[in-house]
């Protein structure tokens, strides 16, 4: 019997006629870390977190996260929450070059930007969704800050510091490769480069001729200097609210369970990551289960691949979520959700 052969393709359904994108309002503040920008879409909505993001490296919000957020299915999860888009210092649009000799941000340092951002917009809790360097921050933040966060979905996360034998490819690769090539290979995988599709087009053209490429340079240089996030089984350092863990299928480090680079399935998939968003909120009671479309209800339990946050991935596709959630959050009433697309 002949084998089926997976197609990787990249979902396209924009907003229908009619469906407006919101307006967005974008916001300033002053932080002890330097100035940070933020965009806003919609209204606070009475007894719910915003939805709040971060991006990868190489990005901003809109290049990171507007495939998702203006997929079509998604504007019914998103018309119920306020979202926050943070873009990291000098990544905005328009943001001018910092000058020579200025002192980027740690990650931690931009995890602790953070609160004045909701400070300013006197909001208590959010659910973060962050890629990569994103998902990073949004962790450091929910250590720091547990009782502000109600969720995390932690696209492509890589929890480790970079031990010496990654710094050893590092510093061959930096040897021979531009900064914009080695940030290319850190967000996509080498399959996805070198099929140069047009999203990778798309992509390498944005970072290859950013006039920001300098502040890029920095932002790549805090996310390689990170420290270890240092989750612990069982023990005290443990994310408290639920997660979603998703892990792009073109990873190349497929089995090590945090994907250091490649694949964006925020850009390449949102349609699956919809149905594991709505999935995911539905189990923290903030969507009704009549919202889940019956196709949605029996894809759900297909889309989803179990693994765990120290390393024990399975590649089983069958649906994962717990409240048994080991490193990642301890107890009731935690719930990690793992998906792999
Ligand atoms: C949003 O509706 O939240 C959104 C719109 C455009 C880009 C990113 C997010």
């Amino acid at each position: 019997m002949a084998e089926l052969q997976e197609v990787q393709i990249t979902e396209e359904k924009p907003l229908l006629p009619g469906q407006m994108p919101e307006a967005a309002k974008i916001h300033c503040v002053e932080t002890p870390y330097g100035s940070v920008t933020f965009t806003v879409y919609g209204t606070p909505k009475p007894k719910r977190p915003a939805i709040l993001t971060y991006h990868d490296v190489g990005l901003n919000y809109k290049s990171c996260f507007q495939p998702l957020f203006q997929f079509g299915d998604m504007q019914e999860i998103i018309q119920n929450f306020v979202r926050v888009h943070v873009d990291a210092p000098g990544m905005e649009e328009g943001a001018p070059v910092f000058p020579l000799g200025y002192q980027y941000p740690s990650l931690d340092q931009l995890a602790d930007m953070i609160p004045c951002v909701l400070q300013y917009l006197n909001f208590s809790t959010v659910i973060g969704v962050g890629v990569g360097a994103g998902a990073y921050i949004l962790s450091r933040y929910a250590l720091n800050h547990p009782d502000t966060v109600e969720g995390l979905v932690l696209i492509n996360i890589d929890p480790n510091a970079k031990g010496w034998m990654d710094w050893a490819a590092h510093k061959l690769t930096g040897l021979t490769s531009s900064i914009p090539e080695m940030i290319l290979g850190h967000l996509f995988s080498q399959e996805e480069l070198s099929g140069n599709s047009e999203l990778i087009q798309k992509y390498r053209n944005i970072i290859t001729h950013a006039p920001n490429l300098d502040n890029i340079e920095l932002y790549w240089n805090s996310y390689n200097n990170r420290r270890d996030l240092n989750f612990e089984r069982g023990g005290d350092i443990t994310l408290k609210c639920p997660v979603m863990l998703v892990v792009g299928d073109q990873a190349p480090h497929e089995d090590a369970v945090m994907a250091d680079s490649g694949g964006q399935p925020q850009l390449t998939q949102p349609g699956k990551l919809t149905e594991a968003f709505k999935y995911f909120l539905q189990g923290m009671g903030y969507m009704a289960s009549s919202c889940m479309t019956r196709l949605s209800r029996s894809r759900t339990a297909s889309l989803t691949s179990a693994a765990s946050i120290d390393g024990n991935r399975s590649r089983s596709r069958t649906l994962s979520q717990s409240s048994e959630s080991g490193t990642l959050s301890s107890g009731p009433p935690g719930h990690t959700m793992e998906v792999s697309c």
